[in-house]
């Protein structure tokens, strides 16, 4: 007989995104003449930058060509954007991060929810509430929590990120093994100084833990103040794990590419309390598992870092802050308190009633998807999550619309 994987059945009953994208299907359906504006799951919508899109064009030429063809490709990368990422990405900022510690591959979301895999089946997790949900829900799937019980699964130690706190979590006080971060934050859109990733970083070197970095949305940052990677603070290589894409940075959300950073020093321990590097694990699990991202899309990647693609990376970070400016505007105009949109494309608002029903308000009488709060988490609730990824014409459009839905 065969059984399934009962972890499963813990989950809620689907995904936050496509749960949101069926009740849009859904209204949708019954009203064909709306032209519905989403802000609700950060997908971009500006092309890929010219020096990315170039570069992808050559690339295809030469996979056409007997001479230049390639097949199969190194498992964690091509040496030239490894190389790239290392010098642009990491020593340009002071963050000692050599090329053999990156591992490129097909998105964020796959890398933060596939880590999990290296670690043991009793590792205390910790996971800040509000969160992206795949985090969390990578960890149900493998049996790491008990059941789902009052917005909550048993087992797991939330951090919650709420306005007395800034939303940047406090420091736990159980133990804790495994802690999940995001900066600037999904989906709160708030940010972590220096001084305060630094106590991060002190308590999982004093505590024998292991972050897991999120910075997925680093492009954003124009507060210079602010750290873009774990690694610029000291003491961060034994203890962190750090992922990255492209997808918010340059547009690649359909085309797939992302990269995750393991130190060669970063440990976890065995169950003798002998110290085991992590990089030879999650090497092994990237080869057995995963077979390298397209030639193309990596010769894509590259052109991030080159004088005209970091030009036209920035200007497009640039627009989508722009709209998250104009979102900030408009819901102080409202007098809503929110936070976020400043060094994030994510504004996060009070929405003073319950979040589901924030969400179906704005979409039925606006036209407007946003993410409700809920979904992230118990923390969520009351607040709403508006993405700055749409052109400025539309977010123009759903702003007004939203002002006259509310008034
Ligand atoms: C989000 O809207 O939270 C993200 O776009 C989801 C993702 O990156 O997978």
């Amino acid at each position: 007989m065969i059984t399934i994987n009962e972890h499963y059945l813990k989950l809620q009953a689907s995904y936050l995104f496509s749960d949101i994208a069926r009740r849009v299907a859904a209204f949708q359906a019954n009203n064909p003449h709306v032209e519905v504006i989403k802000l609700g799951i950060g997908d971009v919508t500006k092309p890929l930058p010219p020096a990315c899109i170039a570069a992808f064009h050559q690339a295809v030429d030469e996979m056409a060509d007997d001479a230049s063809f390639r097949g199969y490709g190194p498992e964690q990368g091509y040496a030239f954007l490894r190389e790239a990422i290392a010098t642009h990405d990491f020593q340009a900022r002071g963050a000692d991060i050599q090329a053999d510690e990156i591992f490129v591959s097909d998105g964020a979301k796959c890398d933060t929810g596939n880590i999990q895999e290296l670690f043991g089946q009793q590792t205390r997790i910790a996971i800040p509430d509000p969160v992206y949900p795949v985090y969390l829900d990578t960890n149900v799937m493998a049996g790491r929590t008990g059941n789902y019980k009052d917005g909550r699964y048993e087992g797991i130690v939330y951090l919650d990120s709420t306005r007395e706190n800034n939303f940047v979590p406090s420091l736990p006080t159980e133990n804790v093994d495994l802690i999940y971060l995001c900066f600037p934050n999904n989906p709160t859109g708030s940010t972590i100084t220096r001084a305060e990733l630094q106590t991060w970083v002190d308590f999982a070197r004093d505590n024998k833990a292991l972050i897991l970095f999120d910075a997925a949305y680093e492009v954003f940052i124009r507060d210079e103040s602010l750290p873009h990677s774990i690694y610029e603070i000291p003491g961060a290589r034994e203890v962190a794990i750090e992922f990255r894409s492209y997808s918010k940075s340059a547009g690649f959300t359909g085309t797939r590419c992302a990269y995750t950073v393991v130190p060669k020093e970063c440990r976890a321990y065995d169950s003798k309390g002998g110290t085991q590097f992590v990089h030879p694990l999650w090497n092994r699990r990237h080869c057995t598992k995963f077979n390298g991202v397209s030639y193309p899309v990596q010769r894509a990647a590259e052109a991030v870092y080159s004088i005209d693609g970091k030009v036209q990376i920035k200007e497009l970070a640039d627009y989508y802050l722009e709209n998250a400016a104009h979102v900030r505007q408009e819901m102080a105009r409202l007098n809503f308190n929110f936070v976020g949109g400043e060094n994030s494309p994510y504004v996060w608002i009070n929405g003073g009633r319950d979040s589901w029903e924030f969400f179906d308000m704005l979409l039925n009488k606006a036209g407007v998807v946003c993410t409700p709060g809920a979904g992230f988490g118990r923390c969520g609730n009351g607040y709403i999550r508006i993405s700055a990824f749409n052109s400025h014409e539309n977010v123009q459009k759903a702003m007004a619309r939203i002002h006259q839905a509310l008034s």
